[in-house]
């Protein structure tokens, strides 16, 4: 058999491979620039709110005054689980991943949504409010049942920001830590054709519901490659211990030829901006608790990354350190990541719906041809 003509070249892990436009979000990683609908990731992170920037996602535009605050009722207005989605966090045996948990929890949602299948603009905004509203009250829920805690009812005149961390404790945050991680929820929000972003658009390509799409998304970030990379980062700087350990630790982890968690990015190729924030947020977490231990070796293996390796933190270096100084539980940094990102997932979904084409690339078959089949008894 003729082989057929050849498809496209491949390219490992579509690397440099643009597979659509979007105007969500754009990365040039030659200059280490990050922008949200034309805006710069460094005015959002310093100027911005989380609120405002999930409507700049969703709509390519900044809110005016009155789109905010009906944008902050909306999501005020859906903050709460149905019970039985609360029981069935409750009933998730405790030492389950936390990202399995989100992943079952946020798929049982959707039985909850009559509407789910329709994927009108107007209907599909109502959906992805519900949702950015109830990821942070899950991820609060699942915190607590993990130590036996009740879920903490919202308080929906508190931002996004400041009910999670609310949520999780039990008592109000700080202005500080709620400012601080109001940032953190802008700085992951969105960065264009990320793996759980391009796992949500296939799968919203193929007109499945959001609920299905964010769920694909959810399974695609729970990767140690991807968005698992913070919780193992922090995992190391506990096991290090002392920044004197740092050389010893890294150097041995190289010539194991590990990869060291929050380092390399397949995009950025100088400095991650989202990390020239969460790299100052962790200084000052660290100083607000006198205790500038995990910031201080952070630092060290930075240098040392830079200096062995050529490489540089990621997004998920920095905030390692700056969670655990707020006080959150190590298992929570990846779901957390999702309680920021599903903005920027319903986001592309949205963007998906309103020019949709089935994502369906070609394979280069590489394997034999013309093979004999035998019977099984012959073989
Ligand atoms: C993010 C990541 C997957 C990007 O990968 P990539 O651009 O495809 O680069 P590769 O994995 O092919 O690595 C290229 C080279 O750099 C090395 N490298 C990349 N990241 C490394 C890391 N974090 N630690 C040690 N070495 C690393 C690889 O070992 C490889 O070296 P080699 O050519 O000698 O084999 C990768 O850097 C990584 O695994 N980082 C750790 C996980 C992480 O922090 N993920 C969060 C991403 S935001």
């Amino acid at each position: 058999m003729d082989k057929p003509k050849a498809v496209a070249t491949t390219t490992a892990g579509l690397r440099g491979v643009a597979a659509a436009s979007s105007s969500i979000s754009g990365v040039n990683g030659e200059k280490g620039e990050l922008i949200y609908q034309g805006y710069n990731i460094h005015d959002l992170a310093t100027k911005s709110t989380f609120e405002e920037v999930v409507f700049l996602l969703w709509n390519r535009r900044l809110p005016k005054h009155d789109e905010l605050d009906g944008l902050r009722k909306n999501i005020a207005a859906s903050c709460e689980l149905p019970e039985r989605i609360v029981s069935l966090i409750k009933g998730i045996p405790t030492g389950a991943d936390a990202m399995d948990t989100l992943r079952t929890v946020f798929s049982a949602l959707s039985f909850f949504d009559k509407d789910s299948r329709n994927l009108s603009r107007e209907n599909s905004i109502r959906v992805a409010t519900r949702l950015t509203a109830q990821f942070p009250t899950i991820v609060a829920a699942m915190g607590r049942a993990r130590e036996d805690l009740d879920p903490t009812r919202p308080k929906p005149e508190l931002n996004i920001a400041a009910n999670f961390l609310y949520m999780l404790k039990g008592k109000l945050p700080s202005d500080h830590d709620a400012r601080v991680f109001d940032a953190c929820l802008i700085l992951h929000a969105d960065h264009e054709f990320n793996a759980s972003t391009f796992a949500a658009r296939v799968v919203a390509g193929t007109l499945a519901d959001m609920y299905a799409a964010v769920t694909g998304a959810i399974a695609a970030l729970s990767g140690p490659l991807h968005g698992g990379a913070n919780t193992n980062v922090m995992k190391m700087l506990l096991e290090i211990g002392e920044v004197e350990n740092t050389e010893s630790y890294i150097k041995k982890a190289l010539f194991e030829k590990r990869k060291v968690m929050g380092f390399g990015h397949p995009v950025y190729r100088t400095e991650d901006p989202r990390a020239t924030h969460l790299r100052q947020f962790s200084k000052e977490m660290g100083e607000q608790a006198g205790n500038t231990k995990w910031y201080e070796i952070s630092r060290r293996l930075e240098d040392i990354m830079l200096r062995e390796k050529g490489l540089r933190p990621n997004v998920d270096f920095y905030s390692a350190s700056t969670y655990y100084m707020m006080g959150i539980p190590l298992e929570l940094y990846t779901p957390i990541f999702a309680v920021s990102r599903i903005s920027g997932w319903t986001g592309h979904i949205l963007e998906q719906y309103a020019d949709n084409k089935l994502i369906r690339p070609r394979a280069e078959y590489v394997g034999p041809r013309d093979l004999k089949y035998l019977p099984i008894d012959e073989r």
